[in-house]
């Protein structure tokens, strides 16, 4: 089966963030009542916010990574007696996250944070009655363009998907200007991130030929300015931003594999970013991989390396010239504890998406190849 959709309207370049107000009025919001979701106050300093008379607006700050369900709960006690028709997220992907949740979550009446958990777990999300726009601030997640959110739930060791296919973003304003002053280690991190997406939805089990032609796409552009980047060029946070909607629309069909599916225990109990933890799987999975990837020529082309070992070699050195650790050592993780790692690693929907089996057994050499 071979089969691709993707909704959202996305305006593209330096400035699209201008477009908020007649991308709003082309919703016919019928109470016009918006709800601005955003990573910092300073984002209100923007002009676009002066634009906006016409709409009654409720603004809100997040500021967690990583949102919990307490956090998402609370966010949602804050706004909802506001009854949005719309919510604007703008930040990074944990913003994003929570925006889409909410749209997902304002029609059902939740008391507290361990019935949203148990809302969360039956999986049973209605139609949104509410749209929201995404505009990213970092450029790796591709949560602007994907129709899913990710919550965690440290308490129970795991991660949930507020999954629903009426819930991708009316519009993703992907501006350039709002990266540009990202930290260098958030730059990297968020690139390598969106460099995992694309090569994971190259080689997932549920690929297809749309989410392969954007794949390469991004991968050859952010690949093709890691140099730029971290060397300060500013012409790079545009390319980033192209290379991570890219990655986003590519795997928005596919979702991911190995690389993600290990890396969320990583994430939750040692606290390495999103981005470090993908990436530093990126080159041991391809080594598994690549006697089963389709097109193996063309995604190393893309990479611009010959094999996996070449590849390690440059993510590793991508994370110390931004001034991160580049192995699991490096960022606090117990040798003894790989293997518990490894038992948390089979995520589900991910693992089972990867082109080779991966068992706790694999992993833990993986685990153990990058310590
Ligand atoms: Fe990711």
């Amino acid at each position: 089966m071979n089969h691709y959709y993707n909704p959202v309207r996305t305006i593209q370049g330096a400035g699209s963030l201008h477009t908020l107000p007649e991308t709003l009025e082309q919703m016919h919001l019928t109470n016009r009542r918006v709800l601005i979701l955003a990573w910092s106050e300073t984002v209100f300093a923007h002009p676009v916010f002066a634009k906006l008379d016409a709409f009654q607006l409720q603004t809100s700050v997040f500021t967690a990574s990583n949102p919990t369900i307490e956090q998402l709960f609370e966010t949602y006690q804050a706004t909802r007696s506001f009854s949005p028709d719309a919510v604007v997220a703008i930040g990074g992907g944990s913003i994003m996250d929570v925006g889409k949740s909410l749209c997902c979550l304002y029609q059902t009446d939740l008391s507290d944070a361990e019935e949203l958990r148990t809302y969360i777990q039956a999986g049973r999300f209605g139609t949104p009655k509410v749209r929201w726009i995404g505009v990213p601030t970092t450029s790796g997640t591709g949560s602007e363009v994907t129709c899913w959110a990710t919550i965690w739930n440290p308490s129970k060791d795991a991660k949930r998907s507020i999954e629903n296919q009426a819930n991708y973003a009316y519009a993703a304003l992907v501006d350039p200007e709002l990266t540009a002053n990202m930290p260098l280690k958030l730059a990297v991190s968020s690139a390598l991130d969106a460099t995992a997406h694309a090569v994971e939805a190259f080689w997932a089990k549920h690929t297809n030929t749309v989410s392969r032609a954007l794949a390469l796409q991004a991968i050859r552009t952010i690949m093709g300015h890691m140099e730029d980047l971290l060397c300060g060029k500013p012409e790079a946070h545009e390319a980033m931003a192209q290379g991570s909607m890219l990655a986003g629309l590519a795997f928005s069909n596919t979702k991911t594999t190995a690389c993600h599916s290990i890396s969320y225990p990583l994430t939750m109990h040692y606290h390495i970013p999103h981005g470090a933890a993908v990436s530093m799987l990126l080159a041991p999975v391809l080594e598994l991989n690549a006697p089963c990837v389709d097109g193996l020529e063309s995604l190393l082309a893309a990479l611009g390396v010959s094999d996996a070992a070449m590849l390690q070699q440059r993510i590793r050195s991508f994370l110390q010239r931004s001034g991160q650790p580049d192995t699991l050592r490096g960022w606090g993780v117990a040798w003894e504890d790989c293997s518990s790692l490894a038992k948390l690693g089979m995520t589900k929907g991910r693992a089972d998406n990867n082109p080779v089996e991966i068992t706790a057994e694999n992993i833990q050499g993986i685990l153990e190849s990058i310590y």
